[in-house]
């Protein structure tokens, strides 16, 4: 194609007044005129160094890049990846910023709810309907942002934002129901929770001043005070690809969807990761997060901004860095988005114009200033049906340009093809780069943005070029997102609505278990303390029980000792002799049976009880009248544990009642 241009380029058919086509040459001594007056001249502001000589293979070369080339920015972008995981901005230009969001929609979110979006030119405010099964509802209101509130005061933007949210909900009457606000905030915010968010800094040429390093929900919040009008609840700000992620899940119904890009005034992507892995986000956080995963937006539109992408620049976009509101930040943002796209494209019209490539060097002034050649052209002139060059012509004649030749118009149509299509590689690599760590089977990308949309070839490119560089054996299927900046924030606002309840609801379980674990706790330790009384109750019986034996051991004693009951024992000893026979046969068989009866009882549970030092009783030296047949006091069987001496109060007495 471009040796065919080239050949339209150098063949020139000019199309005179009457519209003959006239053949020109472009002469050697015609370049070396070029090449000589355009070393005193400046190409887009930059000097052109001397030795340097135009054609449009050598400007269109400039913009092609190998897929080697890719695969080595990928590979720099997955380390810069990692780097921000560990440290954010300061470890990384691609801060890998958490968002606090963990989940995606499960289709179950309803509700009413307001977003807004504020990303790149525009301001706007919705109120949406989500039903379960259903459609969602949207009633919009959509603004320009004005200069003086993109270029003012913090307090100017934020103003105007709070007025504009107020209006629109008084209109729609719904001012005082205290709705819940999802805001979609799309410039790098380090979040330390939902609904708190430090602005990095300003992207997409806005300059609003006083605002970077505050936290972005507490101005919105201050404003809508100043402006008194409305009650709404912010529940949770997030980036645009955030956003686009979780309407993309919602709009799959249902599927996952693995990676949120954004390639619209700004670029950018996000995607899932585990909790584990989000060493700086989740160190900062200022309240708990105990979900296993959550969305990282990745701002890789950082990427290259110290210098480690330096192989893929042109001097192009280093003119057009240096002539930003931001120099120096965002660099992938300025290759690959519509921010810069069309200036992109004019600057090398310029050159080529200026080195008589094109136009036959008679450009106009607009064509040479900058700004005048919106993004929007590019899509426009690329929109033109085969040969009709409708869209190219109507253009020429916006930037004043009313000379041309039908080569000019291919080469014009060129120029933008081969500006985009880059965008369209790196755009592409940057995809790739996140599904190979994502690594999952069949990925969902979801994607959202002007550029990407309204370019009739961007995703067509973007895709056949994620095919060559993703790694092998990973699929995937690219889902266009519509408006993922308004629903996201919409179903991301439903979502944290549902978390919340399901927190309520499992805070409220969780109370209900600790006041059951209270109550059981309380009620074992009334059993314990009433057992204790139970047991010093038994302790005093024993007590009580020993004096008695004490007492009666004393009787039994004294007993003994009484002459008078020893002599009278001797005469019954005289009688007692005749009677010893028949004793003594009944007292084998006793003895026999008392034998029996202590083998049974050693063999029993109580045995290991009575041999117990603990039992009281056991312990006292019974007088021989007082022991039973075994020689071992009845009570002691019922004296072992707490237990049984409550258990078995009653015995006890019956049994003491009976040695009695
Ligand atoms: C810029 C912003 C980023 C946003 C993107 C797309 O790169 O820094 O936050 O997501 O544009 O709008």
């Amino acid at each position: 194609m471009i040796g065919f241009l080239e050949l339209a380029c150098s063949i020139r058919r000019r199309l005179d007044g009457n519209g003959e086509i006239v053949r020109r040459r472009t002469s050697t001594n015609d370049v070396a005129k070029i090449v000589s007056k355009d070393l005193k001249r400046q190409a887009g502001g930059a000097k052109l160094a001397d030795e340097e000589f135009i054609s449009l293979e050598s400007v269109m070369a400039e913009f092609r890049l190998s897929n080697n080339t890719l695969k080595r920015m990928m590979h720099h972008m997955s380390d810069d990846m990692d780097r921000g995981l560990e440290g954010g901005l300061s470890k990384s230009t691609i801060a890998m910023l958490p968002s606090f969001v963990p989940e995606m929609p499960d289709g179950s979110e309803r509700g009413k709810f307001v977003a807004m979006d504020l990303g790149g030119t525009n301001l706007r405010v919705m109120i949406m309907e989500i039903e379960p099964g259903e459609e969602m509802r949207c009633k919009q209101f959509n603004t320009r942002m004005p200069n003086w509130a993109q270029h003012g005061t913090g307090q100017q933007l934020f103003d105007f934002i709070a007025k504009a949210l107020a209006d629109f909900l008084i209109e729609k009457g719904v001012d005082q129901d205290g709705l819940p606000v999802g805001f979609t905030f799309s410039y790098p915010c380090d979040q330390t929770s939902l609904r708190s968010a430090t602005l990095l800094r300003w992207t997409k040429g806005v300059t609003a001043t006083g605002c970077v390093g505050r936290d972005v929900v507490q101005m919105l919040e201050e404003a809508i005070k100043r402006d008194g009008r409305i009650n709404v609840e912010i529940m949770a700000l997030i980036n645009d690809t955030v956003g686009t992620m979780v309407a993309a899940a919602y709009q799959n119904k249902g599927q996952q969807c693995d990676v949120g890009v954004i390639i619209g005034t700004g670029t950018n992507a996000s995607y899932m990761e585990h909790t584990k892995n989000i060493h700086y986000g989740v160190a900062k956080a200022t309240e708990p997060y105990p979900y296993k995963q959550m969305i990282i937006d990745t701002e890789w539109g950082g990427f290259g901004d110290r210098g480690e992408a330096d192989y893929i620049f042109t001097e192009y976009d280093r003119i057009i860095d240096r002539r930003s509101d931001h120099p120096g930040v965002n660099s992938l943002d300025k290759l690959i988005a519509g921010m810069c796209m069309g200036e992109l494209v004019r600057l090398v019209l310029e050159k080529l114009t200026r080195h008589k490539v094109l136009f036959d060097g008679m450009g106009s002034e607009t064509l040479f200033t900058i700004g005048t050649f919106p993004t929007k052209y590019i899509s426009e002139i690329l929109h033109d049906d085969c040969g009709s060059y409708q869209h190219t012509r109507q253009i020429m004649g916006e930037l004043g340009i009313d000379d041309y030749t039908f080569s000019d118009m291919l080469l014009f149509r060129e120029v933008c093809v081969v500006v985009s299509r880059r965008a369209a590689n790196l755009a592409a690599a940057s995809i790739a780069c996140v599904l190979n760590r994502v690594k999952r089977p069949k990925m969902i990308i979801g994607i959202d943005g002007s550029t990407y949309k309204y370019h009739p070839f961007f995703e067509h490119w973007v895709n056949e070029k994620i095919r060559e560089l993703v790694d092998p054996g990973l699929d995937f299927k690219i889902v266009q997102t519509g408006d993922g900046s308004g629903r996201g924030a919409a179903l991301i606002t439903a979502i944290i609505w549902r978390l919340k309840k399901r927190k309520q609801i499992e805070e409220q379980n969780a109370l209900n278990r600790r006041l059951s674990i209270e109550n059981e706790e309380r009620e074992k330790k009334e059993r314990k303390s009433e057992e204790k009384e139970a047991i010093g109750e038994e302790r005093e019986e024993n007590r009580w029980f020993d004096d008695k034996v004490d007492v009666i051991a004393a009787i039994g004693q004294a007993v003994v000792d009484d002459p008078v009951i020893v002599a009278a024992h001797e005469v019954e000893e005289v009688q007692g002799n005749e009677e010893r026979e028949v004793e003594n046969v009944n007292g084998s068989r006793e003895e026999s049976k008392e034998k029996e009866e202590e083998e049974e009882e050693n063999s029993s549970p109580n045995r290991k009880a009575k041999l117990d030092p603990e039992p009281l009783i056991q312990q006292i030296p019974y007088p021989k009248t007082l022991k039973n047949e075994n020689g071992v006091h009845n009570r002691s069987n019922n004296s072992t544990s707490a237990s049984s001496l409550s258990e078995s109060d009653h015995e006890n007495d019956g049994s003491a009642i009976n040695i009695e």
